[in-house]
């Protein structure tokens, strides 16, 4: 059940509005945001699939619709103030008001800082962590308009571990900024009743990552945390599905580490699986 949704159904999100960025799909394998658009529309709520990919977007969708989810595509490239407000008013035209945000986008960004590109740089925190700024700058009044909300951003164990594809200071700031802005904008706007949180995901086995990780590298994730076992985007996506019903409406400004016991290791400590 939890890493497959063919026919669940549930009504934890019922009368939720929700904006997923980056929830587009790839032909094969799932995306974190993929799952999480897919698992709360089964859940009852109206969702907003944001991409740059109108393809991918529209595949998101007509998974949601098959499943007899209520779903639309808004193509947006995030990295854009406009068109971040426009994927807000979009949401309000669909969808009457605006409950939930999920700040999912994120991409990779390598190299240490005496090798970084500066230009990739800046564009590795435009989209990972401005984006966020940019969504949630148009999104907390739209929710204000409900007197409630909620925002979820994605981080990374990368944020407080070094990762596992070589030098990647672009990735790690931008991730370690994401728990930073979760941290004041719970602070923030707690009051007028936003709660925002943070997810850090570990070692996923994801669509963005199983065209670089081949066999070996995937069991050495796997072995990695003292679960043992590999995560999937639905993992991600069922603590979102906390995260942001009212399940946790007394839960704020916290960052939740989903990575099998991932940041309690260090490499001596799973010497012994890692190596047989
Ligand atoms: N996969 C992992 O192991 C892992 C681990 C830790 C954190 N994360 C984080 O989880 C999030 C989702 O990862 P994923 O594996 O599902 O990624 P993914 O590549 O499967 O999906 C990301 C989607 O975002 C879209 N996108 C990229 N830039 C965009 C932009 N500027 N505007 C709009 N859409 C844009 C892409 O088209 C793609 O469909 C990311 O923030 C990632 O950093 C992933």
């Amino acid at each position: 059940m939890y890493d497959n949704l063919v026919n669940l159904k549930g009504n934890r999100l019922i009368g939720k509005n929700v904006i997923v960025t980056g929830s587009g799909s790839r032909e094969t394998g799932y995306g974190i945001g993929q799952a999480t658009a897919i698992l709360f529309a089964s859940q009852g709520a109206k969702v907003l699939v944001v991409d740059l990919d109108k393809e991918r977007g529209e595949r998101t969708v007509n998974q949601i619709l098959n499943n007899d989810g209520i779903a639309s595509f808004y193509l947006a490239d995030i990295t854009n103030s406009d068109e971040c407000k426009n994927v807000i008013d979009c949401a309000i035209n669909n969808y009457g008001s605006l409950d939930v945000l999920i700040n999912n986008v994120g991409v990779r960004g390598l190299g240490s800082v005496v090798d970084l590109d500066e230009n990739e740089y800046k564009n590795i925190l435009d989209v990972n962590l401005n984006s966020m700024v940019s969504m949630s700058r148009y999104a907390i009044p739209a929710m204000l308009e409900n007197g409630a909300g909620s925002i979820l951003n994605m981080s990374s164990f990368v944020a407080m571990r070094s990762g596992g594809f070589g030098p990647s200071i672009p990735y790690a700031l931008s991730k370690a900024g994401v728990i930073a802005l979760t941290q004041q904008m719970c602070h923030d706007h707690g009051p007028d009743g936003i709660r925002v949180n943070c997810i850090a995901p570990g070692h996923v086995y994801t669509s963005m990552v199983e065209d670089r990780v081949d066999q070996k590298l995937r069991d050495l994730r796997r072995k990695a945390a003292p679960l043992q076992t590999e995560g999937t985007a639905w993992d991600i996506a069922w603590a979102a599905l906390f995260l942001s019903s009212d399940e946790a409406r007394w839960v704020s400004g916290v960052t939740l580490p989903v990575d099998a016991g991932l940041l309690t290791a260090s490499p001596i400590s799973m010497l012994d699986k890692l190596t047989s």
